[in-house]
């Protein structure tokens, strides 16, 4: 089977005037779309998880600053702003809002800022699609893989980043069974990576999330491959919440631990995972699902939405560039510095 046999889905849609997102939010139940247009609008899906995943919102974001520069190119400034508080940790928003802001620098207007935000788009799927080949080489063939949140198509231009290891494992023989943390609160590992593997037929096996150590423990799985919203200089990897524990439980359990992004994830500006800023989000996505509140009323709730995995404990990073292995400073400094 080839790759492409096992990547159906596009996310994030360009249409000349506006921007056509996968509203994430109502996946599997629903397949309908956002139409996205002014950057407000796409700051508002960002915030929203309508497009959620590191690549897919610093592309989006790119869009975004197109329909500024379409509508009121006068507010370019603002609009920039905007986007940039849209959510904190993923820094591919950042990267993507440098790159537009060199573009208007060199006085950009909104054909070739598209210009730019379809480079971005078209560079992140060729990334995605070189390192599924880089991870999917490190794992022996017939292996089990356990993966956390969504790193798939819907993350990303296409293909994904973990889940883009995945699909090249899976085609290529070396991974024989996926599993696939639930991931509270948002459940973006059930509703979205099932949905996602499933439509691209990857047997998949969802698991809640409290189940990932006592898979280990079975032996059924060789490899926990991640994405990441941003490393640090230092290899520091922040992502989904939960991350951090299937680390510790892999190194526990002798299982290898891969982390799988693009080097627009990388954030060499930021020396160690303590200098990340988490994002915290509201207390209501774990007190209720589903606009139902499950928890009695009165109670509180902490909602940080993601960790950060110290390097020791990643086997191996994989990015566009290259394979990071034992990231540290040095090897990172190596691949990324200048
Ligand atoms: O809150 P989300 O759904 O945007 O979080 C997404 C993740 O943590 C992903 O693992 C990460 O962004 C990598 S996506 C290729």
């Amino acid at each position: 089977m080839s790759q492409q046999s096992h990547d159906s889905i596009r996310a994030v849609l360009w249409r000349d005037d506006h921007l056509r997102l996968l509203d994430q939010r109502m996946l599997p139940r629903e397949e309908v779309y956002v139409d996205c247009r002014t950057s407000d609008d796409v700051a508002q899906a960002i915030r929203d998880l309508v497009v959620r995943g590191a690549p897919a919102i610093g592309i989006a974001a790119a869009w975004g600053v197109v329909l500024a520069a379409q509508r009121n190119p006068g507010g370019l400034g603002a609009a920039l702003s905007h986007l940039r508080a849209a959510r904190p940790t993923a820094v591919n928003l950042m990267w993507a809002l440098d790159r537009m802001q060199r573009a208007i620098a060199r006085g950009a207007d909104a054909g070739a800022l598209a210009v730019e935000a379809q480079a971005i788009q078209d560079e992140d799927l060729a990334a995605n699609r070189r390192m599924g080949d880089l991870g999917a080489a490190l794992i022996a063939p017939g292996s089990g893989v356990l993966t956390h949140c969504n790193t798939g198509s819907l993350a990303t231009a296409g293909f994904g980043t973990a889940l883009g290891v995945i699909r090249a494992g899976v085609s290529s023989g070396r991974i024989a069974q996926v599993f696939a943390g639930e991931t509270r609160p948002w459940l973006q590992g059930a509703r979205l990576t099932v949905w996602e593997l499933v439509r691209d037929a990857i047997p998949a096996t969802l698991i809640a999330d409290s189940a990932a150590a006592h898979l280990m423990d079975t032996g059924r799985v060789q490899w926990v491959i991640v994405g990441a919203d941003r490393i640090a200089a230092n290899g520091d990897t922040a992502n989904k919440i939960g991350t951090y524990q299937l680390a510790i439980a892999a190194r526990h359990h002798g299982v290898k631990f891969m982390v799988v992004a693009p080097s627009s994830t990388v954030d060499m500006a930021t020396a160690s995972g303590k200098d990340i800023e988490i994002e915290l989000r509201p207390a209501d996505e774990l007190l209720g699902y589903a606009g139902q509140r499950t928890v009695i009323e009165g109670a509180r709730a902490w909602n940080p939405v993601f960790d950060v995995t110290p390097a020791a404990l990643i086997d191996a990073l994989v990015t566009e560039r290259g394979v990071v292995e034992r990231p540290d400073a040095a090897r990172m400094a190596a691949l990324f510095a200048g």
